[in-house]
């Protein structure tokens, strides 16, 4: 298959661009600004064109979750017009439309693992536009697949193990928020899984679907520091503390766990456990700087 990833030097479409190289069924064409801007219809559907795309992975998404607030007018143009110019160009072409979203769709408020039925309520600009271009794909209705996903980490771009990786080697000791519950999810892995999605959806389905995928297990921020301090073996010291000692300028969910039932049953993927896929992207970054 032809398939277009957007976004692609971020975190997602790094790990993409890796993979692609083993995968020699299909033909990658990797876009990010400047070339390819997902808001310029023409500019989308003129590449789709002359690549003849059969799948569209979008990846580009403005993810700066505190400047957002700000700055809602390009989180809305980016996360909601997007996608929904994504959609129409994939409509248009009969291509399947691969995109990707986010656990803050959510607010927080379950003490279960949010399944893909249960009610959005997002609590910022972040969250609000993500759904948004969620809704636009759904109006729109190209075949599509719509993976949300949460605290993504890659041995590429800036997060949160990188981050705790520097501060870590700086400071003896680093207090972390305890109180929000989630799942990281290495990029590696959910590249993996799309590309399994790619290769086992059928040509002549019209998809209409959404589904959760995270690694395996559930972690507090104070958890994944801990564990990253641990498996990278520094000596820095993690307390546990409060949100509301560490405000933020946007809000996020208290607990954002998914449940991954649907994407298990429906395309037959493993998903590693956060703390095994975290150790091996660790290791993966030490071989990479060594
Ligand atoms: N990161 C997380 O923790 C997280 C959690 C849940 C869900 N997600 C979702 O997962 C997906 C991948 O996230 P990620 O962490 O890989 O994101 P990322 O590292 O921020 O990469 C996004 C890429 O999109 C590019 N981009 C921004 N505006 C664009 C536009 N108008 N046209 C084309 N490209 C544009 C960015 O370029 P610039 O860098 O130049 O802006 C960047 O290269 C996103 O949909 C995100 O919402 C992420």
């Amino acid at each position: 298959m032809n398939i277009l990833v957007t976004g692609s030097r971020g975190q997602l479409g790094s790990d993409l661009l890796e993979l692609s190289a083993r995968c020699h069924n299909h033909r990658f064409f990797f876009y990010d600004l400047p070339d390819l801007d997902i808001t310029l219809p023409d500019r989308v559907a003129s590449i789709c064109s002359d690549h003849d795309i059969e799948v569209i992975i979008n990846c580009a998404a403005y993810t700066a979750v505190d400047k957002a607030e700000a700055d809602s007018a390009m989180a809305f143009k980016v996360n909601r017009d997007g996608p929904a110019i994504l959609a129409a160009c994939a409509r248009e072409r009969n291509a399947l439309l691969l995109h990707i979203s986010t656990d803050y769709v959510f607010d927080g408020t379950s003490s279960i693992p949010y399944r893909e039925s249960d009610p959005t309520a997002p609590l910022g600009v972040y969250g609000i536009s993500k759904w948004e271009g969620e809704e636009c794909i759904r109006r729109i209705k190209p075949s599509y697949i719509i993976i949300r996903t949460s605290w993504l980490y890659s041995i590429y771009g800036v997060n949160f193990v990188k981050t705790m990786l520097r501060l870590g080697a700086e400071r003896p000791e680093l207090t972390v928020v305890a109180d929000q519950i989630g799942t990281p999810t290495w990029a590696a892995d959910l590249a993996a899984a799309i590309v399994l999605i790619i290769d086992r959806h059928e040509r002549e389905v019209h998809y209409e679907a959404t589904f959760h995928y995270s690694n395996e297990g559930v972690a507090s921020w104070y958890d994944f520091a801990r564990a990253v301090m641990d498996l990278a073996g520094i000596s820095c010291n993690v307390l546990p503390i409060e949100s509301a000692v560490y405000p933020q300028i946007a809000s996020r969910p208290q607990y954002s766990v998914m449940n991954k039932s649907a994407i298990k049953k429906e395309w037959g993927i493993d998903i590693p456990y956060w703390r095994d896929s975290l150790a091996e992207m660790l290791q993966r970054l030490a071989a990479r700087e060594a």
